[in-house]
């Protein structure tokens, strides 16, 4: 499995994950559950009316973290904003219930891919194991 395959089943397996951001020297930290693979690239789903969203357009860096089954994920990089209809479409293809919320052509529907990222997998068990994404 690709590296970036591998890290979104992990986050499907999870059901939710953790998306840090910063606001000024404030660190904010939300759950958050989209999770797709487009191109090859990791995105996530979010409102721009959203203060997570208005965080990541002054400052792109981002970390989520998910625990599932004595693992844990964490990816740190870069969110950077999509506007493509397309991967917003797949995005709602992926989670039918965002609908009754967001559509591909509404003005608030937002998708941000990882970029500059890396994820590292740990556990109790095992040394911490880092890719690139
Ligand atoms: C399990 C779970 C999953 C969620 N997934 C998302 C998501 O993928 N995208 C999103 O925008 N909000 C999601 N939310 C809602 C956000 O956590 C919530 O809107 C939060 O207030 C956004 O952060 P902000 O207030 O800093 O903007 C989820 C909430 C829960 C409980």
């Amino acid at each position: 499995m690709e590296t970036v395959e591998r890290v979104c089943a992990f986050l499907d397996e999870a059901k939710a994950y953790y998306l840090a951001t910063a606001e000024g020297d404030q660190p904010r930290v939300r759950p958050f559950g989209t999770a797709l693979v487009y191109e090859g690239k990791l995105y996530i789903q979010t409102g721009k009316v959203k203060p997570v969203s208005n965080q990541l357009a002054a400052n792109p860096k981002a970390e989520i973290c998910a625990f599932d089954k004595g693992q844990w994920v964490r990816v740190s990089g870069k969110l950077i904003n999509d506007d493509r209809r397309e991967v917003k479409a797949a995005m709602l293809e992926k989670y039918p219930s965002l609908k009754r919320m967001y559509s591909a052509d509404d003005d608030n529907t937002q998708v941000l891919y990882f970029a500059d990222a890396e994820a590292t997998f740990s556990s109790f068990m095992a040394p911490p194991e880092t890719v690139e994404l």
